[in-house]
C-alpha cells in the first residue's frame, strides 16, 4: 500500500479503532482486572527460564541474581532495557506479573540529597593533568598510563587504600569502563544511569538515564569551548551529552537489530566518532524457534558535532534464508555474526582503524569472523583482513547441541579485546592481538597484517583465553587469561557457577618484538572456595610505569611488578561497603572493563554475575595513604 492509499483510508480506520476501543473498554469494565489472571511464574517458565535457569550456558544472570533486583528495575529492563527484545511479545500485565514474581518490592529509591556535591562545586573544575579518557588513555589501545597522568608511582602502589565507594542503586552488575576528565569521573551502569562523580569524594554532579545499560567507556571530546561526552548503550543508542550538565546534545540509534549491544567503546579521530557493534543474538539462539541468525557486526562513523552519518561498514553480507530449517523446523538465516566487542584502534600515521571481530552465529562461516582488520579511517573501506581462526560458527545452543547450533559448532574463539598498536624501542610498529583461543599474535601493519609471531598463553575456550584486554608499554605485552572452569550448581546462592578454584587465570609477559616469554605469574587459587569464585583473570589489564593491574573473577584486584610479576598489592573487592551515595553496596567478581589510573587514584568497578561470577554494584576509588 502506498502513502496515498493509506491517507484515503485513515478516517474510516480511525472510526473502526474508536468502536473497537469502546468495545474493549466495555469488556474490560465488565470483567475483573486481568492482572490477577496472569501468573508471573508461568511467564517466567515460558519466557525467561530457558536462559536464566542455565546462566552458565547463556551468560545470563541466574534466577537468584534476578530475585535480588527490585521489581521496578526488572520492569525497566523489560520495557526499555536489555530484555526489550525478549519482552516484545509480552503484554503489559505479563511484564508486570513476571517482574513482581521475580523481584523484591523495594522501590528504586532516588539518590538522597546528601549524595550530591555541594552547590558551588562544579564538574571539570579539578586538575587538568590526571585524566583517563575512553577505553585507553591513548588511541593505540595500549591501556598504558604515563607517569604524568597516572600521578602514582610503583613505590606508592603498596600503600593504596580505599577512599570511597559508590553503589549503583538496584543493580547486580557493575561492568562499565570509567573515564576521568579534570577531576570528574564519568561512568555508566547496568541500570542505564550515567553519572558524573567528583573523583575526590564520589559526590554526584548529575545523573543521566540512558535507554539501555551503559557498559562501554565514555569518550570526552572538545566541542567548541565545551566538552561533549560520547556514550553508547547496550540496545544500540549513541548519545552526545554536555559534560557539565549531562544534557543531551543529540542521540541516534546506530543499530536497530533487537539483539544489538554496543559493548566496544567508541573512539574518535578528526571530528568523527567510530562505534563498534556486537550483539547477544548468540544467546537468543537457545530458543529452538528463534530464526537464527541475522545480526551483522559493524562499525558506524558519525560526526561528533551532530551525530550525522559519515560511513558504516558491515563485516558480513546481508543474511538470507539458507533454504534449510533446524531440527525444530525453524527457518535458518546466514551469514551472520562477526560482532565487534572491542574499541577500534586508531593509527593516524597510516590513516587506518584496526578492529577485531568475533565468530559467526550461523552457517555459512565467513572470512571476516575471528579476525583483525584494517579499515580506511576516511571511508570505512576494508583494506585487509587477517583471520586467525576460520570456520568458527557458534551459538549458545551448541553447549547441549540444541537445534540452533550450526554444523561448525564453534569453538567460539572471538576476539573480545582490542588490537594494540605498539611502537617498539627499535622504532618498529607491531600490532598485538589476544584471542579467546588463548593465543597472542604479533602482526605487521605494513604487510597487510602478516603474522610475525604467535604465542600461546592459555588453554582458551568459550569464556576466554585472552578475554577483555591486554596492556603494553611498547617493549613488553602483558596478557592475562580467563580459562575459567567449572560446573553450574543450580542450588548455589547468587553467582551460580561452581567454579574449579584451582583452574583458570595467570598473567604472561611477552616481548613485543618476537613474542618470547619474559615471565609468567601463576594464578592464586580461589580461596576460600565459594560459589561464583574462580581465579580466572578475564578483566582488561591496565598499566602504569612499573606496574600491571589485573582483576580476577574471585574479586581480587592485584598490582604486579612489570619486571618480574611479583604481587605488589592485593585488594579483595568482594565485600560490603558503606557508599558515598548511601546505597547498599557490595563488590563481587572483576571482569570486563579493567581498572583505570588517573591523577594519583585507581578506580575499579566490581560485580559481574554474567558467566556465573559474583554479583556486585559498586565502583571503588583508591589512593595511596602515606
Ligand atoms: C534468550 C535468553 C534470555 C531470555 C529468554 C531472557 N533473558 Fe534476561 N538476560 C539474558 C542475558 C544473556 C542477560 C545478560 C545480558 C548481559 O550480558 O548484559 C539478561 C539480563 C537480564 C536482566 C538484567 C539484570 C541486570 O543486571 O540488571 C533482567 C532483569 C532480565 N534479564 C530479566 C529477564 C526476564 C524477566 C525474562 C523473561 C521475561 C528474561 N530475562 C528472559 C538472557 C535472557
Amino acid at each position: 500500500m502506498n502513502r496515498a492509499d493509506a491517507s484515503c483510508n485513515c478516517f474510516r480506520r480511525l472510526a473502526v479503532y474508536v468502536v473497537f476501543a469502546l468495545f474493549v473498554w466495555l469488556i474490560a469494565a465488565a470483567s475483573p482486572p486481568r492482572a490477577a489472571d496472569v501468573s508471573g511464574s508461568d511467564v517466567y517458565k515460558s519466557h525467561c527460564a530457558a536462559c536464566h535457569d542455565q546462566p552458565e550456558a547463556t551468560r545470563a544472570p541466574s534466577r537468584d541474581a534476578l530475585q535480588k533486583l527490585p521489581a521496578t528495575h526488572i520492569l525497566k529492563t523489560l520495557d526499555f532495557g536489555l530484555m526489550m527484545g525478549i519482552a516484545y511479545p509480552l503484554k503489559r500485565d505479563e511484564r508486570e506479573a513476571v517482574a513482581k514474581f521475580l523481584g523484591t518490592s523495594e522501590a528504586e529509591a532516588p539518590l538522597p540529597a546528601s549524595a550530591f556535591c555541594p552547590t558551588g562545586q562544579h564538574p571539570l573544575s579539578g586538575a587538568a593533568a590526571g585524566n583517563w579518557n575512553g577505553w585507553s588513555p591513548s588511541s593505540t589501545n595500549s591501556r598504558y598510563q604515563t607517569s604524568d597522568q597516572a600521578g602514582l608511582t610503583a613505590a606508592q602502589v603498596s600503600h593504596l587504600k580505599l577512599k570511597w565507594a559508590f553503589g549503583f542503586p538496584g543493580d547486580v552488575t557493575a561492568f562499565a569502563a570509567p573515564t576521568v576528565l579534570n577531576g570528574t569521573l564519568f561512568v555508566g551502569s547496568a541500570g542505564g544511569a550515567v553519572q558524573a562523580l567528583d573523583v575526590k569524594s564520589g559526590c554526584v554532579y548529575w545523573v543521566f538515564q540512558a535507554n539501555g545499560p551503559v557498559r562501554s567507556a565514555i569518550l570526552a571530546l572538545p566541542n567548541g569551548s565545551d566538552t561533549s561526552l560520547l556514550i553508547a548503550d547496550q540496545i544500540g543508542w549513541v548519545y552526545s551529552l554536555d559534560a557539565r550538565t549531562g544534557h543531551v546534545l543529540w542521540k541516534h540509534r546506530v543499530e536497530d537489530h533487537e539483539a544489538a549491544r554496543l559493548t566496544g567503546s567508541p573512539v574518535a579521530a578528526d571530528g568523527v566518532v567510530f562505534i563498534p557493534a556486537s550483539s547477544w543474538e548468540e544467546s537468543r539462539a537457545t530458543d529452538p524457534h528463534y530464526e537464527c541468525c541475522t545480526f551483522r557486526g559493524s562499525v558506524t562513523a558519525l560526526r561528533v558535532s551532530d551525530g550525522s552519518p559519515v560511513w558504516k561498514t558491515y563485516f558480513v553480507d546481508p543474511p538470507k534464508k539458507t533454504g534449510s530449517v533446524n531440527s525444530a523446523g525453524t527457518t535458518l538465516w546466514g551469514p551472520s555474526g562477526a560482532p565487534v566487542w572491542s574499541a577500534p584502534t586508531v593509527d593516524s600515521k597510516r590513516g587506518v582503524l584496526y578492529i577485531t571481530t568475533g565468530d559467526n552465529y550461523s552457517s555459512p562461516p565467513t572470512a571476516n569472523s575471528d579476525a583483525i582488520m584494517a579499515l580506511q579511517i576516511k571511508t570505512g573501506k576494508i583494506l585487509w583482513v587477517q583471520q586467525t581462526y576460520s570456520n568458527d560458527a557458534y551459538t549458545s545452543a551448541c553447549r547441549d547441541k540444541g537445534p540452533n547450533c550450526p554444523a561448525e559448532s564453534g569453538p567460539d574463539y572471538d576476539f573480545g579485546s582490542s588490537a594494540i598498536l605498539a611502537h617498539t624501542p627499535s622504532g618498529r610498529d607491531i600490532l598485538l592481538a589476544g584471542q579467546k583461543s588463548g593465543v597472542v599474535y604479533g602482526l605487521d601493519p605494513d604487510q597487510n597484517g602478516k603474522i610475525l609471531w604467535q604465542t600461546r598463553v592459555g588453554k582458551g575456550g568459550r569464556n576466554g583465553g585472552v578475554q577483555w584486554g591486554m596492556a603494553s608499554d611498547g617493549k613488553v605485552v602483558y596478557a592475562a587469561v580467563s580459562d575459567m572452569a567449572g560446573t553450574l550448581n543450580f542450588n548455589a546462592p547468587v553467582g551460580g557457577a561452581n567454579f574449579d578454584p584451582a583452574q583458570g587465570g595467570g598473567l604472561t609477559a611477552l616481548r613485543v618484538e618476537d613474542g618470547s616469554q619474559v615471565w609468567f605469574a601463576k594464578p592464586e587459587p580461589c580461596a576460600p572456595r565459594r560459589p561464583g569464585c574462580s581465579p580466572a583473570q578475564s578483566a582488561a589489564l591496565t598499566m602504569i610505569p612499573g606496574v600491571v593491574f589485573s582483576g580476577s573473577v574471585d574479586g581480587h584486584l592485584r598490582a604486579f611488578s612489570d619486571g618480574d610479576g611479583k604481587v605488589l598489592w592485593d585488594f579483595n573487592t568482594a565485600r560490603e561497603y558503606s557508599a558515598a551515595d548511601a546505597v547498599p553496596a557490595h563488590g563481587g567478581s572483576l571482569d570486563g572493563a579493567g581498572p583505570i589510573v588517573a591523577g594519583g587514584m585507581v578506580f575499579v568497578n566490581s560485580g559481574y554475575p554474567r558467566t556465573g561470577g559474583m554479583p556486585g554494584n559498586v565502583i571503588l576509588a583508591f589512593a595511596p595513604d602515606e
